[in-house]
């Protein structure tokens, strides 16, 4: 696991928009690996400046985000498919056609995920796979004691998880109780990993990725066993380390 450490958040988004835009100049035709969230964001307002400089085209790539919630329509603001929309989608190049992301009002959620799954291996994989970390050590939406042999699935959001994402909602009760998340072994097959920190409050969480037991109750640390990941972290979420 390479660990590159970073002054602030801005910084972590420009090293992080500097190793998409290389990994895309390469290979026109990449897989890209998509999140939501906070962490992402200033990435992708970096990715949308570097199109407008014309330093990068998304017009052969492809994406598959990491999760949706439940029960939300694409039309949701607070739908991860709006999301990405606004944030990113809107102000590249990229045929919409070639962007995926799991539909949370699938009218058979199983189906949905077994569908989800074989488009990503007819993708062949991803090239590169952004993760962002949750508090409890989640990634996508795979919370403590999802099996790591897990591919993409329905899950129940933790209390904490519920609790960190209810900025974005009006009440706690708006907030959804499900999603749907790419697997931790779906995640795993990606042929390159890069997680994105910033921020004290995440420093235990980081502390436990890099140092601590491979477990199912921390499931980022399993990313211990993959042979190609790249950690971009700010100076605050390093402070254990
Ligand atoms: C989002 C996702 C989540 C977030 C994580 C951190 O698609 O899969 O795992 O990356 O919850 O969220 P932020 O970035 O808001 O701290």
């Amino acid at each position: 696991m390479e660990i590159i450490k970073v002054k602030d958040y801005q910084d972590m988004s420009r090293e992080a928009c500097s190793l998409l835009v290389d990994t895309i100049n390469k290979k026109p035709n990449s897989v890209l690996g998509l999140a939501t969230g906070s962490t992402p964001e200033g990435l992708y307002q970096q990715l949308i400046k570097k199109y407008q400089q014309k330093e990068v085209s998304f017009q052969q790539a492809k994406t598959f985000n990491l999760d949706e919630y439940v029960g939300i329509a694409s039309d949701d603001p607070n739908s991860y498919y709006y999301f990405m929309n606004e944030k990113l989608f809107n102000h590249i190049d990229i045929q919409k056609g070639n962007t995926h992301i799991p539909n949370g009002m699938a009218e058979d959620m199983d189906q949905e995920c077994r569908d989800y799954e074989q488009l990503i291996r007819k993708a062949e994989h991803m090239d590169i796979q952004l993760l962002g970390l949750g508090l409890n050590g989640h990634i996508g939406f795979n919370e403590p004691g999802t099996p790591l042999t897990s591919r993409t699935h329905i899950v129940e959001l933790d209390e904490s998880t519920r609790m960190a994402n209810a900025r974005f909602f009006n009440t706690m009760n708006e907030v959804p109780k499900k999603a749907i998340t790419m697997g931790i072994d779906t995640i795993m097959e990606s042929k390159k990993i890069m997680l994105l920190v910033s921020g004290e409050k995440k420093a235990g969480a980081v502390k436990r990725l890099v140092d601590g037991d491979i477990t199912e109750e921390f499931p980022a640390s399993i990313l211990q066993k993959h042979h190609d990941v790249t950690v971009i972290a700010d100076e605050a979420a390093l402070l254990e380390i």
